[in-house]
């Protein structure tokens, strides 16, 4: 599984982070890095509240 992250729409809520801060990393401001995120084996459930969790929608689930 994949988190395709569209950081232009962060606006630092750090909601994702909250759930699993070693899946979602946040610059020095609060916002979400830049790049795609592969999730770990092991990793979807934590990783998909965590991008559920988004109130910007800036991190969408790639499920293939
Ligand atoms: Fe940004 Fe959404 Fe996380 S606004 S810091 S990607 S909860």
């Amino acid at each position: 599984m994949r988190i395709i992250v569209q950081s232009s729409k962060c606006q630092g809520h750090a909601r994702c982070a909250a759930h699993a801060p070693h899946i979602f990393k946040l610059d020095d401001a609060g916002y979400i890095l830049p790049g795609h995120i592969e999730v770990a084996e092991g990793e979807e459930v934590i990783a998909s509240r965590g991008a559920r969790s988004c109130p910007e929608r800036a991190l969408e689930l790639d499920l293939n």
